[in-house]
């Protein structure tokens, strides 16, 4: 029930540093370690490749856990859209194994791609909210999110529970293949819960910025390097699916290749800063489409802030920061789709399972 909230997507919103405890929670043992059924982690060490398979916002969940996975566990790990995976197939490895997110575990592409590896005789995972879901019923292995029901098209606390159980998944990998994870993850994801929190009390701020940006507006960019990037991809199609507006996440580097041309006075460029390594060279890209006339909104980490930021989130290990970057970017889509008269928890030509091919 959506109780007090006018929508059920600001509801979702909300509910996110709660489902990020509840995962913490539930993926603990009684001593009070990060523990995942050890068939599964069996599963990955006996792969020699991960096959992520996903659409839309769990796409762009699988793009951020590839490097949790790679960087933490150091398997190697694919990432395909699952509506091209049939006919594009890439060259598989000697080992697959195939890992489906879908927040519904309906999505008709991501369930045609477990049928054809089924056949091939591959092993697979789902990662999803609905327990008893076709995706999980079909697959080898299931992993809950256990976010509780969304509502709401657009997905907002599915994205950040895919991302922790993800992250989860990696750690216990690496844990049980001796690789040092040099961070305390449980107290990292507290972190994170702790700074979900914050976000969700900065709406007031995140509505200004968002009538600033993005009030009259045809289109917006969000620009990003390495993991900011994916979580470009993720704000834009929030924003796209819910408002309208025409919104596209570039990496920072490839701008001048083509998407500069876009630029136009008074385009808004939201650009992403969390990662030190890139940190000047995405203010770099901002600066150049600064001088063909963009309205930039630089969203940063504390302690890469910069005086001309719009928006400063709080501090987290920089693999986490998605968890957190996404929040003001679901909440500036909220707003420029409120300020629109659009109906936010269903946007036109959508439907929440895509249960068609
Ligand atoms: C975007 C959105 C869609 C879904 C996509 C996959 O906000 O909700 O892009 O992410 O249709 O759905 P699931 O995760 O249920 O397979």
């Amino acid at each position: 029930e959506k109780g007090t909230y006018p929508h059920y997507m600001l509801k979702e919103i909300d509910e996110q540093p709660a489902v990020m405890r509840k995962i913490i929670q539930a993926y603990q043992n009684e001593q009070g370690e990060l523990t995942i059924d050890p068939e599964i982690i069996h599963a990955l060490n006996a792969a020699d490749r991960v096959y992520i398979i996903a659409a839309g916002t769990s796409y762009h969940a699988g793009l951020v856990g590839k490097q949790f996975i790679e960087k933490m566990a150091k398997i190697p790990v694919e990432v395909h859209i699952s509506s091209e995976f049939g006919y594009n197939m890439p060259l598989l490895s000697e080992k697959p194994l195939f890992v489906f997110i879908s927040q519904s575990g309906e999505t008709a592409d991501s369930r045609a791609v477990l049928v054809t590896i089924k056949e091939m005789g591959y092993q697979s995972l789902t990662i999803t909210n609905v327990p008893g879901s076709t995706l999980s019923r079909e697959a080898d292995y299931t992993l809950l999110l256990h976010a509780g029901p969304e509502i709401a098209v657009a997905s907002t606390k599915a994205y950040t529970a895919q991302l922790a159980v993800l992250v989860i998944l990696a750690e216990v990998t690496a844990k049980s293949r001796n690789l040092d994870p040099e961070f305390d993850l449980i107290h990292e994801l507290g972190l994170v819960a702790n700074a979900m929190e914050v976000l969700c009390d900065s709406k007031e701020l995140i509505e200004h910025i968002s009538r600033e940006f993005l009030a009259v507006t045809r289109n917006a960019f969000f620009i990003g390097r390495g993991i900011d990037y994916y979580v470009g991809l993720e704000g834009a199609l929030k924003l796209k699916e819910i408002s309208y507006i025409q919104a596209e996440g570039f990496a920072g580097g490839e701008l001048k290749h083509g998407t500069i041309a876009l630029i136009e006075e008074g385009t808004p460029v939201i650009a992403l800063a969390t990662q030190e390594s890139v940190n000047l060279s995405i203010r770099g890209n901002v600066k150049e489409v600064v001088a063909r006339g963009a309205n930039p909104c630089i969203i940063s980490m504390k302690g890469l802030n910069m005086d001309e930021d719009s928006f400063v989130i709080p501090e987290v290990h920089d693999l986490l920061t998605p968890l957190i970057s996404v929040i003001p970017l679901q909440i500036l889509a909220y707003y420029a789709a409120l300020h629109r008269d659009c109906d936010v928890d269903k946007p036109r030509n959508l439907a929440k399972s895509v249960t068609v091919e």
